[in-house]
């Protein structure tokens, strides 16, 4: 559901999927796109964590763009991505110690590191904030494309503000086709969740966000850090501006289970036979080890009855449950379940990271 109204523009789509490890090829491609941010105009890329909808950082016309097309609070600051280092100057005061220690173990990569902002950027892109949060993506569609725009570029996720992160090209087409001017359309994000934010400007550092770089991974380059506790209120996280709005919130209420994965799977078939049985259609969030044990109970059970059942991944390989999270919550979107109910993980490591997303995206834990 899209709940912004003009879609007035035209927008010009870039189709990358094509293109495997063929740099001259993506630079004919994206010349266009990467000329549409440097005149000051909006463009959304894949990067490895989500999509990007991107604006020339230091043209404060063109950031507030960003906020239009997504219908952002303008209280949301925004990641500025580069390509080079020699980028920085133009952004941060000075790149702190731990700073750089970050950037020379995870640059370029799925880490946004605040530093002390420049005032060459224009307070619309920080809201207003002295700090400002920079990365550097790794994957060669945004990194042709950033190199060839010439400027620093904001870019928050490519989504309506408060659905969940787009990883597919169609789920940007679909929130922002007629609000922006250009779509690179590459293929699925890797990660498939936002970057780790981490703030160096306070000591220890904080993480703002958890993504797939994991606290435990920071603290092996930096030392120790504070990461927000998984439930927290906004009262318990320095600094967080985005943090007291709507995330990733499906159309439908989604309620998440917690408990042994035997616990979550009856707990589940329970309350789905009792929403089948009000007439509401059902989704289900489950896993490659339970999937096939729902359709089983279901199909005894509620045969006839309209339900969807969608594995998220396997709970071996919490990197693919990441890359699927978002994906899940979009589909039942487009098959316009009633309610999803949704197996939880282990909140450790990426376990943590995903949790982070889903306990946003649910509107009950249980
Ligand atoms: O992986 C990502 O980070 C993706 C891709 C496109 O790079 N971008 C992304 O941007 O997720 P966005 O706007 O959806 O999330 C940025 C987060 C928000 O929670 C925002 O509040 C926080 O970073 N943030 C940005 N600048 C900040 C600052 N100066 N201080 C504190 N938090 C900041
Ligand atoms: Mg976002």
């Amino acid at each position: 559901m899209n709940t912004l109204k003009d879609k007035a523009m035209k927008t010009k789509t870039f189709d990358v999927t094509d293109i495997i490890d063929d740099k001259r090829l993506l630079e004919t491609r994206l010349k266009e796109a990467a000329e549409m941010l440097a005149e000051g105009r909006t463009v959304a890329f894949p990067t490895e964590t989500v999509y990007g909808l991107g604006a020339n950082a230091l043209d404060e016309s063109a950031v507030k763009k960003i906020y239009e097309a997504k219908g952002r609070p303008s209280d949301n600051p925004l990641i500025v991505h580069v390509a080079e280092f020699s980028q920085l100057s133009d952004i941060v005061e000075e790149v702190p110690e731990k700073a750089e220690k970050l950037m020379k173990a995870f640059w370029p990569g799925p880490v946004s590191i605040i530093m002390r902002r420049k005032n060459t950027i224009p307070d619309c892109v920080t809201a207003g904030l002295d700090t400002v949060a920079v990365r550097m993506p790794e994957n060669a569609e945004a990194f042709v494309l950033l190199k060839l725009a010439g400027c620093p570029v904001a870019a928050p996720s490519a989504n309506i503000s408060g659905k969940p992160s787009p990883t597919r090209p169609e789920h940007v087409l679909h929130d922002l086709e007629g609000r922006v001017s250009g779509i690179v359309a590459g293929r699925c994000c890797e990660v498939g969740i936002e970057s780790t934010v981490i703030d160096v400007t306070s000591e220890p550092p904080v993480i703002l966000r958890p993504g797939i770089i994991t606290k435990e991974e920071i603290e092996s380059v930096i030392g120790p850090v504070l990461m927000a506790p998984r439930k927290s209120t906004v009262k318990n996280i320095p600094k967080a501006p985005g943090m007291k709005y709507t995330h990733y919130a499906p159309d439908a209420p989604m309620i998440l289970y917690e408990g042994t994965p035997e616990k979550m799977f009856g707990d589940i078939c329970e309350a789905a036979l009792e929403s089948l049985s009000k007439g509401v259609k059902t989704g289900i969030i489950a896993t490659d080890e339970t999937i096939d044990s729902y359709e089983k109970i279901l199909s005894e059970k509620a045969a006839g009855a309209d339900y969807a059942v969608l594995s998220i991944g396997s709970r071996s390989d919490l990197n693919m449950v990441a890359r699927g999270v978002f994906d899940v919550l979009r589909r039942f979107d487009e098959m316009e379940v009633g309610i999803i109910l949704a197996e939880s993980f282990d909140a450790e490591g990426v376990g943590f990271s995903i949790m982070n997303r889903m306990d946003k995206a649910a509107t009950e834990i249980r």
